[in-house]
């Protein structure tokens, strides 16, 4: 029988800057996609797999993102007096219960894997799961969901994976996988943005993880690894050493990487596409823009 996970760390500390220079001022996690914060997909991903601790490491200049799920008064109050109740039902699921957001600060961006070990006091000796909020999953299912459920088979830890183009391994940290249980993945190895040509595979860990406690310890060390950080994925690796225990797991699901240009463009066409309100219009624009381009091509 395996603990439950009831809490999730957010790492948002990081300094954004494939997205300046929006992000000297906006925190990257509070950019729109539509009409939602990157935050809130990544908040309700994690209610949706009865997550109901919320620990967020936030950093200077991220206040938008701490406001962001309180109550506002004075709107709430002027929606009311309006009587737009579809409003106050979208503005409702913005606000989060008093207590169930904690903050912890990283007074330093020093790495995914230094940001998750910030949260370790207020995550004690229970496995957690972590989202990266600038992964954004389209599914069904939400990919917490899913994991969370394969989860209850396999204990231990739990990487989110996904197939990546071969000139892309560098970018990401690489699954090696002995065996394959499909969705669920033996990992035997990871290894985090590693050169090109030596990725010992194509399966790339995306922002979801389900962590046992021990991967805290291992960050306690503080060792830095690939571009001079602190990473996550060195400290799954080791726990891969000295035990047995790591899972990669295939989601149902398309990911949008919202921390690149490209990969959020891409994320606002295509969320814009499955809503009823703007779907129309956004399919007449874009094809009157492809005709265009290839009249004057
Ligand atoms: P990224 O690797 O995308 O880094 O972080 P970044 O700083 O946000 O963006 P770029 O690379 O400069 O454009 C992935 C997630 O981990 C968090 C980020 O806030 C983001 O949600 N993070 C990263 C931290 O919280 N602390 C860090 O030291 C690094």
């Amino acid at each position: 029988m395996q603990h439950k996970v009831t809490k999730a760390v957010f790492p948002v500390a990081g300094l954004g800057t494939r997205f300046l220079p929006a992000t000297k001022s906006i925190p990257k996690e509070i950019l729109t996609l539509v009409d939602r914060p990157l935050i809130q997909y990544a908040i309700d991903e994690a209610r949706e797999a009865g997550i109901t601790e919320f620990i967020f490491v936030t950093s200077r200049g991220k206040s938008a993102l701490e406001d962001y799920f309180d109550r506002a008064p004075e709107l709430e109050a002027s929606l009311k007096a309006k009587n737009k109740t579809e409003l106050l039902d979208i503005y409702d699921k913005t606000c989060m219960d008093s207590g169930a957001i904690a903050y912890v600060r990283q007074n330093q961006a020093l790495g995914l894997g230094h940001a998750v070990w910030c949260a370790r006091h207020l995550i004690g000796d229970e496995p957690f799961a972590v989202l990266l909020p600038d992964d954004v999953i389209a599914a069904e299912k939400p990919c917490l969901a899913q994991m969370i459920d394969a989860y209850a088979d396999t204990g231990g830890n739990m990487v989110a994976a996904m197939e990546v183009p071969e000139a892309a391994t560098s970018s990401y940290g690489i699954l090696d996988v002995t065996a394959s249980i499909n969705p669920k993945l033996k990992v035997n190895g990871m290894v985090e943005k590693p050169e090109k040509g030596t990725a010992p595979s194509n399966l790339a860990a995306i922002g979801r993880y389900i962590l046992s406690p021990q991967i805290l310890k291992n960050l306690d060390g503080q060792q830095t690894g690939a571009g001079g950080e602190i990473q996550l994925t060195d400290a799954i690796a080791k726990e891969i050493e000295t035990s047995d225990n790591v899972y990669g797991y295939r989601f149902q699901g398309q990911r949008f990487d919202c921390g690149t240009k490209a990969g959020f463009l891409q994320a606002t066409v295509s969320f814009g596409l499955a809503r009823a309100d703007l779907r129309d219009e956004l399919e007449d624009y874009i094809y009157d823009m492809m005709a265009m381009r290839q009249a004057a091509e």
